[in-house]
């Protein structure tokens, strides 16, 4: 499903109520609702509202946080996707410590894709060897990378997690990510994308030919889950006026 919203603001408003109403519902259904968050800028504008508009809407105490991926970078730098979102959200929340599942930035990559794998089997479901997330938010590069499942990279392996290395924007290269099947195997997995720069790798992701080496984002495609994008006008807009792109 493709939803298209004026702007950023008004993508984090529907994404914080429905953010809420899958936790509530999880929460109702099985005691527990698990989410894997995403890092870089545009999901935070929805922690920051979770956090503020939000703070009573769920009873924190059975919501498990996990990550898509994580930068190895320490937890107090500002590129650590785990302190972008204690300072956004944890910060600001009734959170128990013991329901932060976070990928340990303090080990070496390939330690800490190794330990996530083990904290992920902590909540299987089986037969899978990791959780099947209520929700997982997902973000997409101006190349077509989501989570870090950058073009080129060697996604195509059985593991629930993989260490990757990857150049994009000066944002640090060693990276920790979930891979394609778990990402596949969850209940609803919400992409949330802005700004004119993302409108070709849109574009490219959603009506380009199925090229998931170059478009790692085609990849994602949950087997019995919800896909849902929900975009802004600009970054939509080559989906509404494609022959804007050849001009
Ligand atoms: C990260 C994410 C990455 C991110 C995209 C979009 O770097 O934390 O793994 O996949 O979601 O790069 O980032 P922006 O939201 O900053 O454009």
């Amino acid at each position: 499903m493709l939803k298209i919203f004026k702007d950023l603001n008004e993508i984090s408003r529907y994404a914080a109520r429905a953010f809420v109403d899958i936790a509530n519902q999880s929460i109702n259904m099985r005691g527990q609702f698990r989410t894997a968050l995403s890092g870089g800028s545009t999901p935070m504008r929805l922690y920051e509202m979770l956090g503020i508009e939000f703070p009573n809407a769920v009873d924190w105490t059975y919501v498990h946080f996990f990550w898509g991926d994580e930068r190895c970078v320490p937890e107090d730098d500002r590129d650590n996707t785990y302190g972008q979102v204690k300072r956004a959200l944890f910060d600001k929340i009734n959170m128990p410590a013991g329901n932060i599942h976070r990928i340990q930035t303090d080990l070496a990559p390939a330690d800490a894709a190794i330990d996530y794998g083990h904290t992920l089997m902590q909540f299987a479901d089986p037969p899978l060897t990791w959780p099947r997330f209520d929700l997982v938010l997902l973000g997409l590069g101006e190349d077509g990378h989501t989570a870090s499942l950058f073009p080129g990279s060697p996604v195509e392996v059985d593991s629930p997690t993989l260490v990757v290395t990857a150049e994009y924007m000066g944002r640090p290269a060693n990276r920790v990510t979930l891979t394609q099947q778990v990402f596949n195997s969850a209940k609803n997995v919400f992409f949330l994308v802005s700004g004119k720069s993302k409108s070709t790798a849109l574009f490219n992701t959603l009506k380009g030919g199925y090229a998931p080496q170059k478009n790692p984002a085609q990849r994602i495609d949950p087997q019995d889950g919800e896909l849902t994008w929900l975009v802004d006008e600009e970054a939509a807009s080559l989906l509404q006026n494609p022959r804007i792109r050849k001009g």
